[in-house]
């Protein structure tokens, strides 16, 4: 999710405003991500160098995390939406780490979709944090493959990414899922995320249906 800045720049509003107009694109495109059948919707809200930004950013940003967590939750289960947080637990404000636990646990049995949300993200501190489990469980070094090692970052079982889109034209990856991502299709838009909605997502998803995959193969 970027652009939320320059969306609201462009207007000659605050930044805040942006992320604002932000969080309703979340919800437009989560309900119509469930709508078309997606199992896994995975979104970077706040990643681990976002603590760099100004203290104001920072701390109206979780406080509009913690309203979501909250304000979202029946949307999730009308849907059947489960959550599921990614990002390191040990950084987050207490009241949001709280809010997380909860609306995991009174999500988890829901199976239509999986949200993930990435909140103090970083993928070389996933896979950090999955190299130090399997040191800590003593797993011997002929016991660690693919699979031993995936199932102990924070995506836990869920599948590789399929498409990863990029708003706001950004051509980075910006340390997410490195791992997940390794033969993810690419689809960048201009569009600034606020203006992503159920159209952007349709849109990525059209053009993903074009692409042919062959991971290596011929
Ligand atoms: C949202 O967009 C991403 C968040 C960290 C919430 P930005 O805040 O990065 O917006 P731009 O890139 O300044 O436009
Ligand atoms: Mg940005």
């Amino acid at each position: 999710m970027d652009g939320n800045g320059r969306w609201a720049a462009q207007r000659g509003w605050t930044r805040i405003k942006g992320h604002k107009m932000g969080v309703q694109a979340v919800d437009e495109v989560l309900e119509e991500a469930a709508r078309v059948g997606i199992r896994h919707l995975s979104l970077y809200a706040f990643s681990t160098e976002n603590w760099k930004r100004p203290a104001a950013e920072v701390s109206a940003l979780m406080a509009m995390l913690r309203m979501y967590l909250r304000a979202f939750m029946p949307k999730l289960m009308a849907n059947g939406i489960r959550f599921h947080h990614i990002g390191d637990k040990e950084g987050l404000p207490a009241g949001v780490a709280a809010d997380i636990a909860t609306l995991e646990a009174r999500t988890a049995h829901l199976d239509r979709m999986t949200f993930h949300l990435a909140v103090n993200y970083g993928s070389r501190l996933e896979i950090l944090h999955a190299a130090r489990k399997c040191l800590a469980e003593g797993l011997a070094a002929a016991d660690l493959d693919e699979a031993a090692f995936q199932q102990r970052l924070w995506t836990g079982a869920a599948p590789d990414v399929d498409l990863l889109i990029r708003t706001s034209g950004e051509l980075r990856i910006s340390n997410f899922l490195l791992w997940q991502a390794a033969y993810a299709e690419f689809y960048v838009t201009e569009t600034l995320w606020p203006d992503f909605r159920a159209g952007g997502l349709r849109e990525a998803l059209e053009a993903y249906a074009q692409r042919e995959r062959r991971f290596g193969g011929l």
